[in-house]
């Protein structure tokens, strides 16, 4: 196949898949909730122990198999090549999360529009407003959606190289560019002093087990490990690529720009004296949207350069979710990227459909599984199963079963011998399967500690 990335498009795509709605609203609020920077510290850690060698491992699979995840799977496991094949499938956990991912875009979509007109005045008009839109009457919810969904879809049909590597190149620098001009307005408010403080000198009493395992689980998601993005994004990899410097460079991008989201939200909530341990759609389009409506015409500027900047990282997390389906039925169902892209957001369609109906009022029950709407089940299925039992399975994989001589032919070229040999027998093969078992027992609370 001849679609492939250049170089700098392939660190651009890949760290516009990892910088996301992760960053944005996952990373201030556990920050937040953990006491600060200690926590980052913590979540640097974790990165670099468990979910940068993951990371590797996923682009092993796409780089040497050069082909979809099933084919991928099959064409690299010596034996059992078909019972392997099927763990390509873990691709339908990206479509799970693609689904009530869109919904949040369709959101962020309505406020970069509103914002630039009204903001709320104070908390409980704020709320209210959040309310209404999820609950009071689904078209709005709906039609944003819906924009945002064909938006992700045509770009997808497009193709690796004039569809997702051409919207990464522009879209990636240009939210680089709103962050910083953010970050730099922010410096003029005393709560930028606060916030740096908050995010920056570490406070290790505040952290506890349970931290721990919630830095592991935000160092997966952010990197969009477990669900075949990155393999998929790997098998169109130009030759000669240093793996090792891009892996780490998309790395750091993802760490950089989870810290300026951070100092930018954590301004304005000290600047304010709200509260910074509360959750996502709380922290962002209840506080914050209110708070910018403090700071006059030139609040609603920022409030429009900050979710326009959401809607960027939201769109090239998006996409990579739902590339690794398309490319599997183009490349094994020989069917036209266009058909592909048709079938995958038909079923992502009814499926964020049923997100947006199972918070609206008329319709919760029925579209709630045990009492837990539809986008919580799908949120919660995807996080805390799919994406830890699609990362064993890849580490198992990569450690385990792939010929080692392959693995090693790939990297150490990169890494050194040295290098190879800690990450393959250290830290892929004992410690990453022993973090990622334990996320997932304490997740489903089965461990208690
Ligand atoms: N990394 C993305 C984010 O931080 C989420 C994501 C998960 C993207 C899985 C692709 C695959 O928002």
């Amino acid at each position: 196949m001849n679609d492939k990335f250049s170089k700098i498009g392939f660190i651009l795509a890949v760290a516009g898949s990892a910088v996301g709605l992760g960053n944005a609203w996952k990373f201030p609020t556990l920050v937040g909730q953990n006491g600060g920077s200690a926590f980052i510290l913590l979540y640097f850690l974790l990165t670099f122990l468990v979910s940068f060698v993951l990371f590797i491992g996923e682009i092993c699979i796409g780089r040497i198999g050069e082909s979809d995840p099933v084919d991928s799977f099959r064409r690299l496991a010596p034996t059992h090549k078909e019972a392997w094949s099927k763990a390509g499938f873990f691709m339908i956990s990206g479509l799970l999360i693609y689904s009530f991912y869109s919904v949040v875009m369709g959101w962020i979509l309505k406020y970069t529009i509103t914002s630039a007109f009204s903001l709320p005045s104070d908390m409980a008009q704020s709320g209210e407003i959040f309310s209404a839109l999820l609950k009071d009457s689904p078209v709005v919810a709906i039609a944003c959606f819906s924009v945002m969904s064909l938006t992700c879809f045509y770009i997808v049909s497009r193709g690796i190289k004039s569809g997702i590597e051409r919207l990464n190149v522009w879209m990636m620098p240009a939210l680089f560019i709103l962050l910083v001009l953010m970050v730099v307005y922010s410096m003029s408010f005393d709560g930028f002093s606060k916030s740096a403080k908050f995010l920056l000198v570490p406070d290790f009493s505040a952290l506890n087990s349970k931290s721990v395992l919630e830095a592991l689980g935000l160092a997966f998601f952010t990197l969009s490990l477990g669900v075949t993005t990155i393999m998929t994004y790997a098998a169109s990899l130009p030759e000669r690529t240093n793996i090792l410097t891009s892996s780490l460079n998309i790395v750091f991008i993802n760490v950089m720009i989870g810290i300026m989201m951070g100092l930018v939200v954590f301004t304005f909530i000290f600047e304010f004296n709200a509260d910074p341990a509360q959750s996502g759609p709380g922290l962002i389009f209840v506080s914050l949207a209110m708070l910018f409506s403090k700071l006059g015409a030139i609040g609603h500027v920022l409030a429009f350069a900050f979710f326009l900047t959401l809607i960027f990282a939201a769109i090239t997390s998006a996409i990579s979710m739902i590339e690794p389906s398309v490319y599997y039925l183009v490349k094994s169902h020989k069917i036209s990227r266009l058909r592909a892209c048709a079938i995958v957001f038909a079923f992502t369609y009814v499926l964020g459909i049923a997100c947006i109906l199972g918070y609206y009022g008329a319709t919760a029950d029925s579209f709630s599984i045990l009492g837990t709407p539809f986008f919580d089940v799908l949120d919660y299925a995807t996080s805390k199963i799919l994406m830890p039992i699609g990362g064993l399975v890849i580490v198992v994989f990569v450690g385990f079963v792939m010929r080692k001589e392959a693995v090693h032919a790939l990297l150490a070229p990169y890494m050194g011998e040295l290098g190879f040999k800690i990450w393959y027998f250290v830290l892929l093969r004992c410690v990453s399967p022993v973090a990622i078992i334990l996320i997932a027992l304490r997740e489903l609370g089965i461990l208690r500690i």
